[in-house]
């Protein structure tokens, strides 16, 4: 077990990450002193593989537990479902000291820490990811949100987790599909932080796949550190520095919308959105053609997509200008200069960006 501290002063706080955890998460949480009561947010499916293993810790540390399922969709991050649980939460929180508890992917995560920001002005919650792209990523950094019809996360705080508890146990019923979308978000921490994260990748991805526990656990650990660490310096986007953890999400995103969130999943997108800055930087000459090669190397051996299908540039483009990550109406771009280095480049020209895209269109 090994722990990470996100130091943000006041709102600083561990991620606890290892093998087969879950049953010490009574303990660390009444060292906390968070409240007594545990209203946990989860979908049916892991309620039932760990619902009761969650309980059980808890409850030998005193804690009672209520658990409340929404359906296992991006559907779910809305402002009304958001709505539902609030306030089912108030008719349950006579007389109780309540804490949050996100048992879940992202959009769990990204749900219950919007809650937990806005019901009584904000009560305590803590992360407990159980997909990879949850404990490398989005339960970690304090970014919570809802979607609305006109686009995702436009509704949101910033608002920090007590504890994020990663349980690499939690992982092992996991699609490959989905892990290999988790993997997507690793390879994007190597590439933007960590050239000695990369050669391991390239060098371990198979066991890595295999959800081996030891390697498994290494990259975890290694990316939420990274993730501590910049979060850290910039809390809420401010400095610039948060903002290299975008590297692919610009076109990636894109992809996603214009694929109407349904052919490619978040890493999937991610993944080709990774390809097309890195060619995007070659073409700026910040990097060669070998860096480039190495970069489509890992992520075809990771089983993800490498070639851009059945969406148009057209319909890319359009949706890479509605994306939020713009500022007014120019664009930018988290480039590299190298697997570990990072170079924010703003107003990239639009021949540029098209021809990138369009390289991977197939
Ligand atoms: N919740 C994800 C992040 O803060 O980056």
């Amino acid at each position: 077990m090994q722990t990470i501290r996100v130091n943000l002063g006041k709102r600083s706080y561990d991620i606890v990450a290892g093998n087969g955890i879950i049953k010490f998460l009574g303990t660390h949480l009444k060292r906390l002193n968070i409240g007594n009561d545990a209203y946990v947010i989860t979908n049916p499916l892991i309620k039932n593989k760990f619902g009761s293993l969650l309980s059980l810790s808890l409850q030998d540390s005193g804690f009672s537990v209520k658990f409340k399922t929404v359906p296992d969709t991006e559907k779910s991050k809305s402002i009304e479902t958001a709505f539902s649980l609030i306030k089912d939460i108030s008719r349950y929180d006579k007389k109780r000291r309540i804490f949050i508890i996100a048992l879940g992917g992202g959009v769990i995560g990204d749900l219950s820490g919007f809650i937990a920001s806005a019901y009584k002005r904000g009560i305590p919650y803590i992360q407990i990811p159980t997909t990879l792209l949850a404990q490398v990523d989005s339960s970690i950094g304090g970014k919570t949100a809802v979607d609305l019809p006109e686009a995702k996360n436009l509704v949101g705080a910033f608002y920090q987790p007590r504890l994020v508890f990663s349980d690499i146990e939690l992982l092992k019923s996991l699609s490959a599909r989905q892990v290999r979308s988790g993997l997507a978000e690793v390879i994007k921490y190597a590439i933007i932080k960590d050239a000695k994260l990369f050669y391991y990748l390239e060098k371990n991805l198979n066991s890595i796949l295999l959800l081996k526990p030891k390697p498994l656990t290494r990259i975890i650990q290694c990316c939420s550190k990274i993730k501590a660490k910049v979060v850290g310096e910039d809390e809420r986007e401010e400095k610039g520095i948060r903002t290299i953890l975008n590297f692919g999400h610009t076109v990636g995103h894109a992809i996603e919308a214009a694929s109407g969130y349904k052919s490619y999943n978040h890493g999937e997108a991610i993944a080709l959105g990774m390809l097309v800055a890195a060619d995007l930087s070659e073409a700026l000459k910040l990097i060669d053609r070998c860096t480039v090669n190495r970069i489509e190397k890992l992520i075809k051996y990771a089983g993800l997509p490498i070639e851009i299908k059945k969406i148009t540039l057209r319909k890319i483009i359009s949706a890479h200008y509605r994306d939020k990550k713009f500022i007014g109406s120019r664009n930018r771009f988290v480039l590299i200069t190298g697997i570990g280095k990072t170079k924010i480049t703003e107003n990239v020209p639009l021949g540029l960006i098209q021809t990138a895209i369009k390289r991977r269109i197939h």
